[in-house]
């Protein structure tokens, strides 16, 4: 596929590796302005890596793929205090932007969203992949042409990361996500997806056919992707 670059590591640690270096490329090389990001278990170390690294974000402008309706930006399972925790607070941004979980009108923020994204086109987005082959999101049945859209979680989205809230916590089961034309209309996309759980979405991708059942195959249609894994396919 050489629209798809792959780069196997041994481990997250060096994933995250790899996926700053490709950051340091494009800001070095000034090509990047803006830059999408994720949130999950698997972007932990690269924001640990990119904490602690020297490169300077202060000209770059920074989006957020999805957030959860109903919690505010002080919860601590909201994207947006993900954000902070993991990056913001330490990497200055010139600015940061990321979908209002608890906006009135949610489609209205939608609106706004995406309006936001064409006038800052996305140089970098970073991606994981959730089992269901869901990329933000993006839940399977999503459709190509989709852009920031209100989404109600499917049963597996739900079942994974309620892990992630404490007892007694309801999960929220509605989000506000970039859509899947929202995400390819960035130059490059860098997408990473680490242990065993991941396999059976990228052993889809790498089946080389775009399914709506499987969103992350939806990258086949992309010109520039980076995937980084630690398994073997
Ligand atoms: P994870 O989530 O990094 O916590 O595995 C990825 C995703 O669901 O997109």
């Amino acid at each position: 596929m050489k629209n798809i670059q792959t780069i196997v590591v041994d481990s997250k640690e060096q994933g995250a590796e790899k996926i700053c270096g490709l950051v340091r490329e494009e800001l070095e090389a000034g090509r990047l302005h803006v830059l999408g990001l994720a949130t999950g278990s698997t972007m932990e170390p690269v924001y640990e890596k990119l904490r602690a690294s020297d490169l300077d974000f202060t000209n770059v402008t920074a989006f957020n793929l999805d957030e959860y309706v109903g919690i505010p930006a002080t919860h601590e399972n909201s994207y947006a205090y993900y954000m902070n925790h993991h990056l913001f607070s330490e990497k200055p941004f010139k600015e940061t932007h990321i979908e209002n979980g608890m906006a009135e009108d949610l489609d209205a923020e939608c609106v706004r969203y995406e309006t936001l994204l064409k006038e800052n086109p996305l140089d970098i987005q970073f991606l994981g992949i959730g089992e269901n082959g869901h990329i933000a999101f993006n839940e399977p049945g999503t459709s190509p042409d989709s852009v920031t859209h209100v989404v109600e979680l499917t049963e597996s989205t739900i079942a994974v990361n309620s892990q992630y809230f404490k007892e007694g916590e309801t999960m929220p089961v509605t989000a506000l996500t970039m859509g899947i034309s929202s995400i390819m209309q960035a130059k490059k996309l860098i997408v990473a997806a680490f242990g065993e759980k991941k396999r059976a979405a990228l052993e889809k991708l790498f089946a080389g056919e775009v399914s709506t059942e499987w969103p992350v195959t939806y990258l086949l249609d992309h010109q520039d992707v980076v995937v980084i894994t630690d398994l073997k396919l």
